[in-house]
């Protein structure tokens, strides 16, 4: 097949997807398929015309490219593509439209509320502790801890340094406290399948993007020592948003965990329409624990575009 492997972007995410772009195009060059690269710019329309690819591997991280821009672009071409259509990229890139996709489905998803960053100024939008977080960014891009500790209660001063401060629309979740989990789950010409979970150990901090991409950073632990309820609930949910949300070739669902409060205690936070494919990204690691290398991932994802 002739692979054209779309990557980069000016998304926050373009160094993470030029990494899962790298991996993905040495991978399927090594079991024999035509491979272009391209690196996303304003004419990346021409440029695929003009390559006349078999099909479209989705490397792209975050907005545009995981949002359904890119996807919407590639139906009016008529060429088949990776992941997730139009319609499930522009609801599952944004977490709070993925709350109202999921919870009434029976999902459990932290509360909290929509704000604009100006609002952080005049208080607390929920109670603390509370997580800031753009709306549509991944990798945890502009994330922020706001600790029941930190000043005291009194609102986010004017002249206080935060990643908020560079995204107009933030969600503000409850905090939830324990542990990190994540499920991935892949499409197989017999169905989808969730491949485990894996538990993320930080030494210092929490799951953010250094910790996620710096090596030796994060503990990853699969599979996860979990009640076997809480192990069944994480594939449970996992499954149900991919299908919900029509998901399609691999998804990952991002899950935290207050093992104080048993099962009760178990948040899905988000679902990854184009999880990451780099050396230390979760799904590969997944697929491989259950036996499935990374050039075999890469190919049934493409085998399921053209399915
Ligand atoms: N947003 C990053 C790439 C992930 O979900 O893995
Ligand atoms: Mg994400």
């Amino acid at each position: 097949l002739h692979v054209l492997v779309l990557m980069g972007g000016w998304a926050n995410e373009r160094e993470v997807s030029l990494m899962s772009g790298k991996g993905v195009a040495d991978a399927l060059e090594s079991v024999g398929h035509r491979v272009t690269r391209l690196d996303m710019d304003r004419d990346v329309a021409a440029k695929i015309a003009e390559a006349k690819p078999d099909v479209v591997f989705n490397a792209l991280h975050g907005a545009p490219g995981e949002d359904g821009t890119v996807q919407g672009m590639l139906d009016l071409m008529g060429v088949p593509y990776t992941h997730a259509g139009l319609a499930t990229s522009v609801i599952a890139i944004d977490k709070e439209l993925t709350k109202h996709a999921l919870v009434p489905h029976g999902i459990p998803m932290p509360g909290g509320r929509v704000v604009k960053s100006e609002e952080l100024y005049e208080g607390d939008p929920i109670a603390r502790p509370y997580v800031l977080k753009p709306v549509n960014e991944g990798s945890s891009v502009g994330v922020a801890i706001v600790e029941d500790t930190s000043n005291c209660g009194n609102p986010i001063a004017r002249d206080a340094k935060g990643p908020w401060q560079d995204f107009d629309t933030l969600l503000a979740e409850p905090f939830i406290r324990g542990r990190e989990l994540t499920t991935a789950v892949i499409d197989t010409p017999e169905g989808p399948r969730a491949l485990g979970v894996t538990e993320l150990i930080v030494a210092d901090g929490f799951y953010d993007y250094e910790n996620k991409y710096t090596e030796g950073r994060t503990q990853h632990i699969f599979p996860a020592d979990l009640p076997p309820e809480v192990e069944r609930l994480c594939l449970e949910y996992a499954m149900q948003a991919h299908k919900r949300l029509g998901c399609k070739g691999v998804s990952r669902s991002d899950y935290r965990y207050d093992d104080e409060r048993g099962e009760d205690g178990l948040f899905l936070l988000e679902t990854n329409t184009q999880p990451g494919m780099t050396p230390l990204s979760l799904v590969p690691e997944q697929a491989r624990g259950c036996g499935i290398e990374y050039p075999e991932l890469c190919e049934m994802i493409v085998e399921d575009a053209l399915r």
